[in-house]
């Protein structure tokens, strides 16, 4: 597979085009980005670390029957994937109460949510990813109420799949981001899985292995993504 031109350049990741138009190559680079792009840093190593457990996850996923983009690794930065036509839309599933949860529902930090919630944002930085529901959805077009249900579907799936995953390494799934987008008519999981986009503690502890290291200058924050990924047998080099 021959890479061609940059599509796209996000925080975490570039998109480059390959010689196949149903493929892109994905670059998962060192940058790291908290609060909307507000604080950037380079982390040496994360972007390998990010790329070959978000490997891992994909391949897992896909083995629970759940359609990803992932195709194979390239390298210790590169992923092949499918080029999907994105859904501006995140999916949050919350196991326990963190983060914006806890900011605008006053609950406490910590608890356990059961069932666990869904809530969609708008993938957009500089509205700073607002909150929105399925009706905000249909009206401005941004995927139909069939997409709607199978993003519902597949990231509460992933949520089953994933808890048990983490649960079995001595680690607390609290919370994770999802996008989707369409391949050939079907709705697909795409972008990434990785410590960047959930947050993940401890069982016993409850210490934080995840990008909320970053966010709250706490400091060891590849360090704990490669412990996460020692805790999964994710082999790294
Ligand atoms: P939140 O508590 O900030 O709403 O985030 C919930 C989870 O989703 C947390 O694991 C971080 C992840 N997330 C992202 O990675 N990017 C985003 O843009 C959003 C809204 C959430
Ligand atoms: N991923 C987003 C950003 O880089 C939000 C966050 O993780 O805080 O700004």
């Amino acid at each position: 597979m021959e890479k061609r031109s940059e599509l796209y350049a996000g925080k975490a990741k570039s998109v480059y085009y390959t010689d196949d138009p149903d493929y892109l190559i994905l670059q998962f680079r060192n940058d790291t980005s908290a609060f909307d792009g507000e604080k950037v840093e380079q982390l040496e190593r994360k972007g390998m670390v990010n790329n070959k457990f978000n490997a891992f996850i994909m391949q897992t996923l896909e083995q629970a029957g759940i359609p990803t983009h992932f195709e194979r690794l390239l390298g210790d930065d590169e992923s092949l994937v499918k080029h999907m036509e994105m859904i501006p839309v995140e999916c949050v599933v919350r196991n326990v109460a963190a983060g914006s949860l806890v900011r605008r529902l006053g609950v406490e930090d910590g608890m356990s949510l059961n069932p666990p919630t869904f809530e969609f944002f708008l993938k957009n930085d500089a509205l700073h990813d607002p909150m929105i529901n399925e009706s905000h959805i249909l009206t401005f077009g941004w995927a139909s109420e069939e997409e709607i249900a199978q993003m519902k579907q597949l990231t509460l799936r992933v949520n089953e799949v994933l808890k048990r995953l983490f649960d079995e390494a001595g680690m607390l799934l609290v919370d994770y981001k999802l996008e989707f987008g369409r391949f050939h008519g079907q709705v697909i999981l795409g972008d990434e899985f990785s410590p960047d986009g959930c947050r993940l503690w401890d069982k016993q502890t409850r210490d934080k292995l995840d990008k909320d290291r970053f966010r709250q200058g706490l400091g060891g924050v590849v360090e704990a993504y490669e412990e996460v990924a020692r805790r999964l047998g994710v082999v790294l080099d």
